[in-house]
């Protein structure tokens, strides 16, 4: 199969920043996908729904001229979050869903909840009205090993909650772990995990190879490749009934702040990002399955419509760009100065 079509797909978690580095990054969004989940960890939070209509707008304006991309707004969950607020959330479709950061856990997450059971009558709320939680699945204990924090995240309070409120709609959010597919598998029709190309394509050695590679780090950090193997499995195999979708995460960060004695997380894919989901599914033997992942799942759980129009992918490689534009600065992207097997043929027709 030289060649694949399918109904364009949807980013269901990104960071699209604000201001000239939104200005950079939305046209790799919107040249391949048709929505995309837009995370609010701004500085500072999008805590309202006023906030998060207002950021939705300044994504309009920033779209490329003719694009028809939709953001689907987030709230960050907040120990002042109300349940007036969801119900707020629930009126207004722009807003899909509430993320749910742990204080400290990653870029821009200060303002994030430290208590869970304070934020119950929300969480009733977020049950009764349908609204989805997105939840950073890390825990935020300093002595807890980096590389564990996802999965003690799950057998603890992600447990905990799902277990005091089965009737809230999760999204784990970026899943990195076997424990994390194992744990998906076990829960309900109502728990579902985004999966990012980098996480389905390297393991933590990359972090590693041949010196400290910054580009390569992001949270929840890469693991080891037993993990890798079980999300590939995961995303890819005919038991994908629908509770994984595609979800970038996306993270634009500037050489300044990647370069640095205390550098950012994250990792940028936008640029190339269903072509690296097309790798790993190639690689997989499992082309055919890269529609329902990438298109079908996601909107299904949300409770909205598939796109209607289709994107060409061709088996064409191409070099990606040592950097790319940020505002005034630069980054540097995923596969940087390397080849990606796919391209996307044209625009959506
Ligand atoms: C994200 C960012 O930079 O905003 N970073 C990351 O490593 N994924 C935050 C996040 O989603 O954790
Ligand atoms: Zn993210």
């Amino acid at each position: 199969m030289d060649s694949l079509t399918i109904t364009q797909p949807d980013d269901w978690h990104l960071h699209l920043r604000d201001g000239d580095q939104l200005i950079s990054v939305i046209a790799d969004t919107a040249a391949r996908f048709g929505r995309a989940v837009v995370m609010p960890n701004l500085k500072p939070p999008v805590v309202s729904v006023a906030q998060a209509l207002g950021y939705r707008e300044r994504i309009l304006a920033a779209r490329p001229p003719g694009s028809a991309f939709e953001p689907l707004m987030t709230l960050y969950l907040t120990a002042d979050t109300t349940p007036a607020q969801i119900q707020q959330v629930a009126a207004t479709p722009q807003v899909v869903g509430v993320k749910l950061y742990p204080a400290g856990a990653t870029t821009n997450s200060e303002a994030g909840v430290t208590s869970l059971d304070a934020l119950t009558p929300v969480f009733e709320a977020m049950a009764e009205h349908a609204v989805p939680l997105l939840i950073h699945g890390e825990t935020t204990d300093p002595n807890d090993d980096v590389f564990d924090r996802e999965a003690r995240f799950v057998d603890g309070a992600l447990t905990r909650l799902h277990g005091r409120h089965p009737e809230l709609k999760i999204v784990l959010e970026h899943i990195t772990t076997a424990d994390a597919v194992a744990w998906i598998g076990e829960t309900g029709p109502r728990t579902a995990a985004t999966v990012t190309a980098h996480h389905l394509l390297l393991n933590r050695n990359a972090i590693f190879s041949g010196g400290l590679r910054p580009h390569h780090y992001c949270l929840p950090v890469l693991k080891r490749e037993r993990h890798r193997e079980a999300l590939v499995e995961a995303a890819t195999s005919v038991a994908n009934t629908g509770k994984y979708f595609l979800g970038t995460d996306s993270a634009p960060h500037s050489i300044a702040n990647k370069h640095s004695a205390c550098g950012c997380a994250g990792i940028y894919t936008a640029h190339a990002a269903i072509e690296l989901y097309a790798e790993v599914f190639e690689a997989a033997g499992a082309l055919d399955r890269l529609e329902a992942f990438a298109s079908f799942h996601g909107p299904d759980f949300y409770g909205l419509p598939r796109n209607r129009v289709m994107l060409n992918l061709v088996r064409e490689a191409w070099t990606v760009p040592e950097t790319l534009s940020l505002g005034d600065e630069l980054l540097v992207p995923l596969r940087a100065g390397e080849r990606v097997r796919w391209r996307i043929a044209a625009q959506p027709s």
